[in-house]
């Protein structure tokens, strides 16, 4: 029988790590409050503490350096990692997956050792960066604030149209969810799962057959490990945090996705989500903020910022576009921070078993997912062998 491996966590984490379990042949259960559905009926407020909902979400290339903390190192790894399975995904599903793949531009007005590094003649692509260019002089905002650009090749998802394929992919091939709230990883390891998920239908089966089951079940009950992708939730993490995020949809599409540093340490931004599902216009990072109600003042300022910055994004850049964006929603949401960089690591819970923790993923969630599925399945295989050749 396949080994049972239970994933805490429905977002954009759990998601993936649950589908390269499964690929690797574990027999996977999703447990969590909380799944994908369309946004477009997703409570702000209810659901303030599942962030991928609110995701953008785009691939923006954070360049490490030296002179930044050692796991960014680490992220930019994950980050290549993962889009070269989002290639795979949109080459093999372009129309459901809810992918796009697009240009990436940025605008710094006050560029990092990090990304000066990138100027050098010597370095372009140093960083395995696809399509990455330089952005020459003139090719830069005329408002003399910008001083270094660039371009790259980079994807967008439809957070959840991209959400939705996965979880639905993952029950096809057999995987198992359960909606239920838990508050200690112990209590994973032990549950019985029949009470909630797809159990089969109660007189589907004789007593007898229920009966073996039962007993075989306590064989199979061995949960070789418990991953922990609950984004912000559960045993508080004293080095968690949230940094909030506002942004605003609107309706129109965008030919690139766009970020502008701005000299005051603010982001301007946009990322199209495709598949019908408008372009979102950012946004804010303020750390420890736990505000859910969205600011109409912010919102017209990002919506200013955005278009003095990004003009073509009201048809044309010429005299003949729009004046205005079309606004759907204002959006709030809470990224998973966690002080010291995510957290992707393994631990022996005493009393309870392996717990792979995958949290904590910022602003980075979607960037780094696939990075981060690869190094769960690798931290459990190496736990599940060790165990092996112990026995
Ligand atoms: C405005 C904004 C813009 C963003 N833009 C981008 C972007 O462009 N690119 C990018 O990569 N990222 C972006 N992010 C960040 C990204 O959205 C997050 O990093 C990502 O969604 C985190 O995913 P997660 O799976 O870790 O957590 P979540 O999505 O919060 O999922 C956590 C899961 O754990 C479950 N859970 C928690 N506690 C419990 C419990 N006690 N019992 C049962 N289940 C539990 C929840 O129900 C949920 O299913 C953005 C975020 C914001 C707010
Ligand atoms: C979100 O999480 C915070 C902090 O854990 C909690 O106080 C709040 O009640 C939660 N909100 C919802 C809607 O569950
Ligand atoms: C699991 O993740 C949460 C963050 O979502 C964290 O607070 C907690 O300490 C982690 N570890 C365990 C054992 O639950």
């Amino acid at each position: 029988m396949p080994r049972q491996v239970r994933v805490i966590g429905g977002g954009i984490i759990g998601l993936s790590c649950a589908h390269l379990l499964q690929k690797a042949g574990y027999a996977v259960t999703i447990i969590a409050r909380d799944f994908p559905a369309p946004f477009e009926t997703t409570d702000p407020i209810a659901k303030i503490n599942y962030t991928s909902p609110w995701g953008g979400a785009h691939n923006r290339w954070v360049p490490p350096h030296p002179s930044l903390p050692a796991h960014f190192t680490r992220d930019h790894a994950l980050s290549l990692r993962t889009y070269t399975h989002m290639q795979r995904l949109h080459a093999t599903h372009p129309h459901t997956a809810g992918i796009t793949f697009l240009k990436g531009i940025e605008y710094l007005e006050r560029p990092g050792p990090e990304y000066l590094a990138l100027s050098t003649p010597s370095s372009p692509n140093a960083l395995d960066l696809p399509g990455f260019r330089l952005l020459a002089p003139s090719d830069l905002l005329r408002d003399g604030r910008v001083t270094w650009g660039c371009e790259y090749d980079t994807w967008c998802v439809n957070p959840m149209v991209y959400c939705s394929f996965l979880l639905r992919r993952f029950v096809h091939r057999g995987g198992k969810v359960v909606t239920r709230e838990v508050t200690r990883p112990e209590e994973v390891f032990s549950m019985s799962l029949d009470e909630g998920g797809l159990a089969p239908a109660p007189d589907s089966k004789s007593e007898s057959e229920k009966k073996g089951e039962e007993e075989k079940g306590e064989e199979e009950g061995i949960v070789a490990a418990v991953v922990n992708a609950s984004g912000t939730g559960l045993v508080p993490d004293p080095d968690m945090t949230v940094t909030r995020g506002q942004t605003v949809l609107v309706a129109e599409g965008c030919d690139a996705t766009v970020t502008r540093q701005n000299a005051d340490g603010s982001w301007t931004f946009c990322v199209p989500r495709g598949f019908d599902g408008g372009t979102v216009i950012g946004g804010t990072k303020e750390l420890n903020n736990w505000d859910v109600k969205p600011s109409a003042e912010v919102r017209e300022e990002l919506l200013r910022k955005f278009t003095e910055t990004y003009p073509n994004i009201l048809g044309g850049g010429g005299g003949g576009g729009k004046r205005r964006l079309t606004v759907l929603r204002d959006i709030v949401g809470r990224r998973p921070t966690r002080n010291g960089g995510p957290r992707i690591e393994g631990e022996l819970v005493p009393g309870a078993g392996f717990v792979m923790h995958a949290y904590g993923l910022g602003g980075r969630g979607y960037e780094l997912s696939w990075g981060v599925a690869e190094a769960v399945v690798e931290g459990i295989e190496k736990h599940v062998n060790g165990e092996e050749s112990k026995s």
